[in-house]
């Protein structure tokens, strides 16, 4: 069985990587915590109780987590996934935040981690300030972990949120420095041009959303926002060069759920550029190897599109 903890800042595609996750037997989620990103914290803990809710894993443990980056304001991106963060799509039986747990994100993640040293991957698919806390109180954390999946980043100075930076890393440049100078365990990256150049066909995702059960009524609930987005933004023209359907997330999760999805990789060292008036938040990858340190993550080139596409596809049955 694979033991992952999940820190979202649950927009749509948080969404996805959560049923993707929840719909595959050997795979156990001991926690969600949650975190300012897509959304305000609150919606994000609302948001996963939501998901949590439409797969009927309400047992699944939820976490409060940083409502603010470590440094500075958060940042608003209300326009991608709605100001919700699921696509504005009303929903008045949404679950209470009661039904979060009293601990703390970041006191959750050490617990749980040191509950089952050396069997716990995390997968983070937002701002990484939890994970830069929690090794903050806890500095020997990482070399508990048996893997640490992130989406964020970018491997060509190409941003989707400033011209330069991708949105998780922008959103806490800090955080994303600590966690990828600190956080010495295997390391795997899913960036922004990575996802963008391994995109899926908009009639997967018709046929995807197609399928007759609850989970792909909501998710096409969800969805539709965004993928109205998408339609009308440059972002689905230009970089991503042509059209097609991204979920950022999900290829973090697919690599955590599947040793084989991985075909080719960069094992680099990967810093982030905390100052700049253009670069802040901009990871930088060193493949003159100049940075003094001998941790390399693995950064994603190629993955099995067509497992990813089964794993989709299951995800909502
Ligand atoms: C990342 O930013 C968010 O909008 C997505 O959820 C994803 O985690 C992509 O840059």
């Amino acid at each position: 069985v694979k033991k992952l903890l999940v820190d979202v800042d649950c927009g749509v595609d948080d969404a996805q990587a959560i049923m993707m996750a929840l719909a595959v037997p050997d795979v156990q989620i001991l926690g969600i915590t949650c975190v300012h990103g897509n959304t305000a914290t609150e919606n994000v803990c609302r948001n996963v109780l939501r998901v949590l809710r439409v797969c009927d894993q309400m047992k699944i443990p939820v976490f409060r987590g940083a409502s603010k980056p470590l440094l500075g304001d958060v940042l608003n991106t209300s326009l991608f996934h709605g100001h919700d963060g699921l696509g504005d799509a009303p929903d008045p039986n949404a679950p209470g935040l009661e039904l979060l747990q009293e601990e703390r994100a970041a006191s959750a993640i050490i617990r749980i981690v040191n509950e089952h040293p050396g069997e716990v991957s995390i997968v983070a698919t937002a701002p990484l300030t939890n994970l830069a806390l929690a090794v903050r109180l806890d500095p020997t954390l990482p070399q508990k972990l048996k893997g640490l999946y992130i989406m964020g980043g970018n491997t060509d100075a190409r941003g989707n949120t400033t011209i330069c930076g991708e949105f998780n890393f922008t959103a806490d440049p800090e955080a994303a420095y600590i966690v990828l100078n600190e956080y010495l365990c295997p390391t795997y990256i899913a960036s922004w041009e990575f996802t963008c150049l391994s995109k899926l066909p908009w009639e997967f995702c018709d046929d995807w959303l197609a399928q007759d059960t609850d989970k792909a009524r909501f998710m096409k609930k969800i969805f539709q926002h965004s993928m109205d987005v998408c339609e009308n933004e440059r972002i689905s023209k230009e970089l991503v060069s042509g059209p097609g359907f991204i979920s950022c997330d999900s290829y973090a999760m697919a690599a955590a759920i599947d040793d084989t999805f991985i075909i080719e990789y960069d094992h680099k060292a990967v810093t982030v550029e905390l100052t700049g008036k253009h670069t802040r938040g901009m990871m930088v990858v060193d493949h003159l190897e100049m940075l003094k340190t001998t941790h390399k993550a693995y950064i994603l080139k190629k993955v099995d599109l067509e497992k990813f596409k089964a794993l989709m596809m299951n995800s909502l049955k």
